[in-house]
């Protein structure tokens, strides 16, 4: 029996989690509210936050699941990418814990573990995971990428942006329209009442798998500066429609690769993940997509889509399977590729 205790903190959630043989226990995130008055993240505030917030998370993860932590078989912790200072404090903690109570520690790729997340087992008898290999979209506040998914710790990026990340087109493109940070969120609620094709946006030509969103942010933009010339409500009066046509824009172009990617390496078996994968268009692309190319397709829970330690837990499970264990001088890592 292996019992894995989860910890994440690369950016601004704290979470821990406990898996047992690949069972979810518990799953406890605590999100920082400090940054909403700032429009973003602040890396300083982060890191005290998470000082503050890891030992009552730890905690309550611990006693939800039922677990002694002297029943715990190792610990894992994201190491990168993330923000340095917030990474520190997790690994620094797990190194704490692991060598005073002699176990061993896992170091997690945070973008792996999004991809990991849909192995996670809900249940026991829970046998929805994806078969391999499969591919999966990756989308984030930080991260646009297609991987190809071989094994567990096979995983080969086949496209990612070359600028702007999903999720970012969709928090620059919400600021401009005066909403709040995280934009998503707002934009897939305003996008349901809205018409979808009363504005047409800019969509990248550019090879292979890759992507690219700055071009439909600036087109995003000089379509407001135009119009707001003409009309200072025009943002106001449309705001439900220029949701609705920036979310399709972003979906269509998120779709058009994978779908040739999918083609190209003969795939039928794709995944979402990441912030972006919580997006009800996106889900509905996915569903879209499965019916009419035969698809099967794995879309995670919400719990899943934002940064969890379920997910850490469960990449630390199959590198302890392995025995892929980290020593106690690793360093945590702010940027990298899976
Ligand atoms: O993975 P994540 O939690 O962390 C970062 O990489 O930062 O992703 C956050 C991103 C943000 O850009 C947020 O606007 C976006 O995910 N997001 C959404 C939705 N929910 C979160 N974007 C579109 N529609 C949503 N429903």
């Amino acid at each position: 029996m292996a019992i894995i205790l989860g910890i994440e903190s690369s950016c601004d959630d704290t979470a821990a989690a406990v898996i047992r043989d690949g069972v979810l226990l518990s799953n406890i995130i605590s999100s920082q509210k400090v940054h909403e008055a700032y429009g973003g993240v602040v890396p300083e505030l982060a890191s005290r936050a998470h000082q503050q917030n890891i030992i009552p998370v730890v905690d309550q993860a611990l006693k939800k699941a039922g677990v002694d932590k002297k029943d715990l078989s190792a610990i894992a912790f994201t190491r990168g990418p993330g923000l340095m200072g917030s990474l520190l404090v997790g690994a620094s903690f797990a190194k704490g814990l692991s060598s005073s109570l002699d176990i061993p520690m896992v170091d997690v790729n945070h973008l792996q573990a999004h991809v990991l997340a849909h192995f996670i087992k809900e249940t026991e008898d829970d046998n929805s995971q994806p078969q391999f290999p499969f591919l999966c979209l990756l989308v984030s506040g930080g991260n646009s990428q297609i991987i190809l998914v071989r094994s567990h710790k096979d995983m080969e990026i086949v496209g990612q942006t070359i600028d702007d990340a999903a999720g970012e087109a969709f928090d620059k493109c919400a600021k401009v329209m005066g909403l709040a940070y995280p934009g998503g969120p707002i934009v897939d609620r305003l996008a349901k009442e809205g018409n979808p094709t009363k504005f047409k946006l800019n969509k990248p030509h550019i090879p292979d798998y890759n992507y690219s969103f700055s071009g439909l942010k600036t087109s995003f933009l000089y379509l407001l500066r135009d119009e707001l010339k003409e009309d200072t409500d025009f943002v106001e009066k449309n705001k439900a429609d220029l949701c609705a046509s920036l979310q399709k824009t972003i979906i269509d172009i998120l779709m058009d690769k994978l779908r040739k990617a999918s083609k190209d390496l003969g795939i039928k078996e794709v995944a979402v993940a990441g912030g972006v994968s919580a997006n009800s268009g996106l889900r509905a692309a996915f569903q879209d997509h499965a019916n009419r190319y035969g698809w099967k397709i794995h879309i995670p829970p919400f719990g899943y889509t934002t940064d969890n330690a379920a997910m850490v837990a469960i990449s630390g499970y199959y590198k302890y399977l392995d025995g892929e264990f980290c020593a106690m001088d690793v360093a945590p890592f702010s940027r990298v590729v899976v």
